[in-house]
C-alpha cells in the first residue's frame, strides 16, 4: 500500500550530520521505495520561535531546500515547500491549539531544553511549537513521519491530537489517521563530538561539536581529530562500550555512513587506538558528504531554480491541505457561506 510521508526541518543554521543520518537519509529511502507520496517541508514558521534574523530567513529556507535536494530528495517525485507558503498549517494549528491542554505541552522535553531556566520568558510560539508540528503532519493526513529519536514525544502528541479530534468531531472514525513515526537506522541519535551525552545539534554554540553538511574536508578531519574520546582503546563489543558514549558515538557514525552493522565496525577497529578510527571516519565522511556539499553550492548559485521548486511544491501541498482544513472546519461547526 502506498504511504503518505511527511517530514520537515527548520531553516535554522546549517544542517548537520545528525540531520542527515537521523532523518534526511530515511526521507530519500522512503521516496525511493516506489509508490510513496512524499512531502518535505522547510518549517520556517517554527524557525522564528526562538528569535531569528529576518534578513537571513528567506535564504536559510532556500539553503535547507537545497540540502534536501543535494542529499537525494528529487523534486520531480517529492514535494518540497516552505511551511509559510501553505497557510493551512497555521490555520489548523489554531484549531488544534484550542483542543490541547497546557499540561501536555509543559511535559515536552524539547521545550524545557530550549526554554532553559527562564520558561516564563519563553515565547508562546516556542511553547505551542508541537501543536503546529501536529498541524504540519495532520493537514496532509500523513501516514508516516521519518524523524530522529528526539521527535518521538512530539509525534506522540500529534497522535494524541488526531485521536482527540476523531473522538470528538468524527464520531470515533479515523478522519485523521494516526501518524506512524519512522525512527530507524543505526544513527537515530547522533551525539555531540565534544560530549557524548548531548545530541549533535545545529544550534549548539561550539561548531566543534558537529559536522555541518557544508564543512570542507580539512574542517571535517580537524573536528574528528579533536573529537572527545576516553583513555581506552576502541571498544570491540557493546559490553566494552558501556558507559563510553563518545566511543560508541564515533562507532555509530562510522556504521551509519558505511552502511555496515556496528558489530562489524567494532570487529575491524576494536582494540586499536582511536586515532585509526578517527582517520578512517574522516575519510569516509568526506567521501559521503562532499558530493552533497558540492551539489548544495551549485544549487545555491542559482536561487531561481530553488525558488521555482519551492513554488511548485507549495502549490501541490496547498491542493492537498485545503480540503483537509475545509472538512475539519465543517466538522467543528464553523459558519460558511
Ligand atoms: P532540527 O535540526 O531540529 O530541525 O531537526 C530536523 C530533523 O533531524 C529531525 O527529524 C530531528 O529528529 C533530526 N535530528 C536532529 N539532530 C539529530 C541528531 N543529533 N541525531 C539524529 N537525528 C537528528
Ligand atoms: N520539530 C521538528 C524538529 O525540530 C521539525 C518539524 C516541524 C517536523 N514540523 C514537523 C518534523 C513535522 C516532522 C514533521 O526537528
Amino acid at each position: 500500500m502506498s504511504k503518505r510521508i511527511l517530514s520537515c526541518m527548520q531553516p535554522t543554521n546549517r544542517l548537520q550530520l545528525g540531520n542527515y543520518l537521523g532523518a534526511l537519509r530515511n526521507w530519500v529511502n522512503l521516496q525511493d521505495e516506489g509508490d510513496n507520496e512524499c512531502l518535505y517541508g522547510v518549517v520556517d514558521l517554527h524557525a522564528i520561535t526562538n528569535g531569528h534574523d529576518a534578513s537571513a530567513l528567506a535564504n536559510a529556507t532556500r539553503e535547507t531546500a537545497a540540502a534536501y535536494i543535494a542529499a537525494g530528495v528529487d523534486p520531480r517525485r517529492s514535494y518540497i515547500f516552505a511551511q509559510s507558503s501553505v497557510p493551512e498549517h497555521a490555520q489548523l494549528n489554531w484549531l488544534f491549539a484550542s483542543m490541547t491542554q497546557m499540561g501536555k505541552l509543559e511535559r515536552m522535553t524539547q521545550f524545557k531544553d530550549k526554554a532553559g531556566k527562564n520558561a516564563e520568558r519563553a515565547g508562546l510560539g516556542l511553547f505551542a511549537y508541537p501543536v503546529l508540528m501536529a498541524a504540519d503532519i495532520l493537514v496532509y493526513k500523513a501516514s508516516h513521519v521519518p524523524v530522529g529519536d528526539d521527535q518521538k514525544q512530539h509525534l506522540e502528541l500529534a497522535r494524541d491530537i488526531a485521536s482527540m479530534f476523531n473522538e470528538k468531531y468524527a464520531g470515533g472514525e479515523e478522519f485523521f489517521p494516526l501518524p506512524e513515526p519512522v525512527i530507524t537506522g543505526p544513527a537515530t541519535r547522533v551525539m555531540s563530538l565534544r560530549d557524548g551525552t548531548q545530541k549533535m545539534s545545529k544550534s549548539a554554540e561550539s561548531d566543534m561539536t558537529r559536522i555541518n553538511l557544508t564543512d570542507d574536508a580539512d574542517t571535517i578531519a580537524k573536528k574528528f581529530k579533536k573529537a572527545k574520546t576516553d583513555q581506552g582503546n576502541v571498544p570491540s563489543s557493546e559490553k566494552e562500550g558501556e558507559g563510553r558514549p563518545e566511543a560508541m558515538n564515533l562507532l555509530g557514525i562510522y556504521a551509519a555512513l558505511s552502511d555496515t552493522p556496528i558489530e562489524a565496525v567494532m570487529n575491524e577497529y576494536g582494540g586499536q587506538q582511536f586515532s585509526a578510527l578517527k582517520t578512517a571516519l574522516s575519510d569516509l565522511a568526506v567521501a559521503k558528504l562532499s558530493p552533497i556539499t558540492i551539489r548544495m553550492a551549485e544549487l545555491m548559485s542559482d536561487p531561481t531554480e530553488i525558488d521555482n521548486i519551492l513554488k511548485a511544491g507549495a502549490e501541490k501541498a496547498s491542493s492537498l491541505a485545503a480540503p483537509t482544513l475545509e472538512d475539519t472546519m465543517k466538522m467543528m461547526g464553523f459558519w460558511k457561506a
